[in-house]
């Protein structure tokens, strides 16, 4: 294996949570990072603005539509380590653009796999799979969790199209021996997170209503329960795939599941506030299927990758919510800072 000053890594999705995440940990390890995201009209760099004076750090635009684009990338840089993050990856969102989803998470999987194999075999591959694929599967054991090899029942179009990209990871390592691996990754979040997804959504309005800027938070199912880590423990867990001898297939969790409820108390508390006086529930944010109940067992990950979880719900809502708290008052003085801690 080279030095890891000598590695090129290529990220899509760069510019997302845990892409960002993932390339200030590979520059620091002094990795060449060439960063993919997708073209917008309005800039979407704020978790990167950071990196770009980096000299080890390039960005170019691409789509997980675009074969042609992923294909160039690959011929053109040969990176010892491709790490697939892009995505739609808002499970309600999917369910009004299914296609879309699709088109991009399961096909765009393919794409950067065949190119990989025809133009790279070389390259070590990693596939950001999800919690979201064992949907409303009934086989987990209660203490311990879904493991790599329960059933999966996926009930939304993003976790029909993961399960797919995560078949097809499995298919070409098998196949082909590419050195391709799967991180089935449960709920993680940081100050990084999108700000539709629930927990960011809660601790930014928790923030407002402290400094008496809303009133009100609107929500949906709030007994659903997640295993919610932290993003910069997980990225960790992606890297050290690429470093074992073979691709296989992990969950990656904290074993430790919570509903929404839990962590809006942990945020409120943090604040210093009741929340039921402020919650409200909006049918607008049910969804058509709902995944009720999420607990992983990242037993194999701790055994063979030496990975274990260092944040736990708690901690992740005091992390968050002083973050934004710290945000908000820094814009209200007119200095925002930039989206990274
Ligand atoms: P994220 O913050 O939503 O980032 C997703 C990235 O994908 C963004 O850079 C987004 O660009 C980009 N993207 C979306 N559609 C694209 C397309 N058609 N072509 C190219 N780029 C596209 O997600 P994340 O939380 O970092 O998650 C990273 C990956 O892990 C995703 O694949 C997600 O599905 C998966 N995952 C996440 C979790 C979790 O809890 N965070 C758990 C399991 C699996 P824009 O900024 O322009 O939208
Ligand atoms: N987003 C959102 N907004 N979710 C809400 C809301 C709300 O207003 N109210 C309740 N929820 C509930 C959702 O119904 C869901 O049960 C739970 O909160 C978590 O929702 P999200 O934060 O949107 O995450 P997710 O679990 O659907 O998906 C995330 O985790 C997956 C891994 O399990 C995403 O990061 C996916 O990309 C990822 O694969």
């Amino acid at each position: 294996m080279k030095n890891y000053e000598d590695r090129v890594a290529v990220i899509t999705g760069v510019n997302g949570q845990d892409g960002s995440y993932l390339a200030d940990m590979l520059l620091a390890k002094g990795y060449t990072v060439i960063g993919l995201k997708r073209r917008t009209s309005s800039i979407s760099t704020t978790r990167i603005d950071h990196l770009f004076n980096h000299p080890k750090f390039k960005m170019y635009h691409f789509d997980l539509t675009d074969g042609s684009a992923i294909s160039h990338i690959i011929m053109t840089h040969k990176p010892d380590e491709f790490y697939n993050l892009a995505a739609q990856s808002h499970v309600a969102v999917s369910f009004d653009i299914p296609e879309y989803t699709s088109d991009g998470i399961a096909s765009g999987t393919l794409k950067i796999l065949e190119a990989i194999r025809t133009l790279s075999p070389n390259t070590r591959f990693y596939q950001a799979s999800s919690s979201e694929m064992f949907g409303d599967s009934e086989d987990y054991d209660e203490k311990c969790g879904y493991t790599e090899n329960s059933i999966m029942m996926p009930v939304s179009p993003y976790a029909v199209a993961k399960l797919h990209a995560h078949h097809m990871t499995r298919v070409y390592r098998n196949a082909y021996g590419l050195h391709a691996s799967s991180g089935i990754l449960f709920n993680h979040e940081s100050p990084r997170r999108g700000e539709t997804f629930v927990t960011r959504k809660i601790t930014m309005a928790a923030a407002r209503i402290k400094m008496g800027l809303q009133s009100e938070l609107r929500l949906g199912n709030i007994d659903a329960l997640r295993d919610w880590g932290y993003a910069e423990d997980y990225v960790e867990a992606m890297w050290l795939m690429l470093q074992q001898p073979e691709g296989d297939d992990y969950v990656i969790a904290t074993q430790k599941t919570h509903s929404v409820r839990e962590f809006l108390d942990a945020v409120f508390e943090e604040a210093g506030l009741d929340w039921n006086k402020y919650v409200v529930i909006d049918p607008k944010y049910f969804r058509p299927n709902e995944v009720p109940f999420l607990l992983g067992d990242p037993s194999k990950a701790k055994r063979v990758l030496g990975w274990k979880p260092k944040v736990d719900m708690k901690l992740l809502a005091k992390i968050m919510y002083k973050y934004d708290a710290a945000l908000l008052t820094k814009q209200m003085q007119g200095s925002a800072p930039a989206l990274v801690e």
